[in-house]
């Protein structure tokens, strides 16, 4: 969320990049020569990085796996992102959540797809994070969680479930569904993310073997167990859902009184 670093450039920006000298060149219609004609802005996202410190989740997700899952996989997916957009620039200019629907392309993704939807859950997954999370959800989350699971207890078995059920890689999430008006745990495979459905995400886990093999090998019972009681970030759910209940009305309607 928020993890675009390159929203459209201003024009004069855009001369810089492109390595014309003078605006005259751009407002005029005189014929460029072809280097000039040819060049576009190259960089559009970047890496962004996690809200603590590289070693702030041990012992429970350590830095190594950080290191490596961050610092190589998650780099990764953003080099791959850019050298794609560097092929054209029909989508310059999307926010990534944008990038994600529109390379999902209802379905038949295209070939930007993987890569711009692995850059968004792994920001979302750093901040689904914090050090010393875990226990309960407070306020209005968890009121809505034992709402809409019967208990929290409900709930973290659903998620756990989900998890252990995943065939595959892929992603546990709690999402906030627009049209019924619930929290829901769903997962997906790959790099498939609920905002291609329209649900809006507040908490994932990832599933993919690199987030867990360094610190669990394949007990993914304790991966998950782990990140409920002493990762997850109910920090940021709450925010999330705040910010979701400007599109999802969760009570009653309320008319304003004149
Ligand atoms: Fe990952």
């Amino acid at each position: 969320m928020g993890s675009v670093t390159c929203n459209p450039l201003a024009p004069s920006s855009l001369l810089l990049l492109t390595g014309l000298k003078s605006p005259k060149l751009s407002h005029s219609r005189r014929r460029l020569p072809g280097s000039l004609r040819a060049s576009k802005v190259i960089a559009y996202y970047g890496l962004k990085t996690p809200p603590y410190k590289l070693d702030a989740l041990e012992p429970y997700m350590s830095k190594k796996t950080l290191e490596i899952h961050w610092g190589e996989h998650h780099r990764r997916y953003v080099d791959g992102l850019n050298k794609h957009l560097e092929k054209g620039d029909i989508l310059y200019g999307y926010t990534l959540d944008e990038l994600v629907k529109a390379t999902y392309n209802n379905g038949n993704p295209l070939p930007e797809f993987n890569n711009a939807a692995q850059v968004w859950n792994h920001d979302f997954f750093w901040e689904s994070m914090q050090p010393a999370g875990g226990d309960l959800p407070k306020y209005g989350v968890l009121e809505q969680i034992e709402k809409d699971f019967g208990s929290f207890t409900n709930f973290k078995e659903k998620f756990t479930e989900a998890a252990l059920t995943l065939f595959g890689s892929g992603y546990v999430w709690l999402v906030l569904k627009r049209e019924e008006r619930r929290l829901a745990v769903v997962k997906t495979s790959n790099a498939i993310n609920p905002l291609v459905w329209d649900d809006i995400p507040i908490i994932s886990l990832d599933m993919w073997e690199h987030a867990y093999y360094l610190d669990y090998k394949n007990d993914k019972a304790k991966y998950v167990n782990m990140f409920m009681n002493h990762l997850v970030s109910w920090n940021a759910a709450m925010s999330r859902m705040a910010r979701a209940e400007a599109f999802v009305n969760l009570g009653e309607p309320k008319i304003p009184v004149a």
